[in-house]
């Protein structure tokens, strides 16, 4: 069984996440996608919140599972048996931290592979943190995430909005 995991911080999923998540499951058997708790950052939803969103917006997804950790990402692949890491790449500014963080995760376990996959141009703009900024100024965030969870983030953002 090939199986992949796809990490991030996912505060919150966007629709460029997700394509690349919709994409993955198409190409392996079973795709975790690692939620990382970061205990030095505070983010705008809580781990479970954002577990609980991506797994509404996969549903239609059967062999896509998600699982949150903590620590080093080998360590959570070597839990979950897995040897092929997906990372989405949007443009050549990512290219440089995620070569460095492949190469890094290389020499802590020379048998991971790192899998770079191009986001959409569609989507190639979208982060995380530009789609909290612009619902932070009430900004127009739809069509950035996934619609099934635009009112649990315009709950969220009020509480940022001065
Ligand atoms: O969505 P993000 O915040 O860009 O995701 C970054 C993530 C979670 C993939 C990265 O920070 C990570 O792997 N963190 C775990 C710590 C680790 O294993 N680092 C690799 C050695 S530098």
């Amino acid at each position: 069984m090939k199986i992949a995991i796809y990490p991030g911080s996912f505060d919150p999923i966007t629709n460029g996440h997700l394509d690349i998540i919709r994409r993955s499951s198409k190409l392996f058997d079973k795709v975790i996608v690692g939620v990382l708790v970061n205990v030095d950052k505070k983010g705008l939803f809580n781990i479970e919140e954002r577990v609980e969103l991506i797994e509404r917006v996969v549903s239609d997804l059967p062999n896509v599972q998600i699982k949150s950790f903590h620590g080093l990402l080998i360590d959570f692949m070597r839990e979950e048996e897995c040897k092929i890491l997906i990372k989405g790449l949007r443009n050549v500014t990512d290219f440089d931290y995620e070569y460095q963080m492949a190469q890094m995760n290389k020499k802590l376990d020379n048998d991971v592979e790192t899998l770079f996959m191009m986001a959409d141009g569609e989507y190639s703009y979208i982060s995380s943190s530009s789609v909290k900024q612009v619902g932070k100024f009430n900004g127009n965030i739809r069509g950035l995430i996934p619609d099934s969870i635009v009112d649990d983030f315009e709950v969220k953002i009020k509480d940022l909005r001065g």
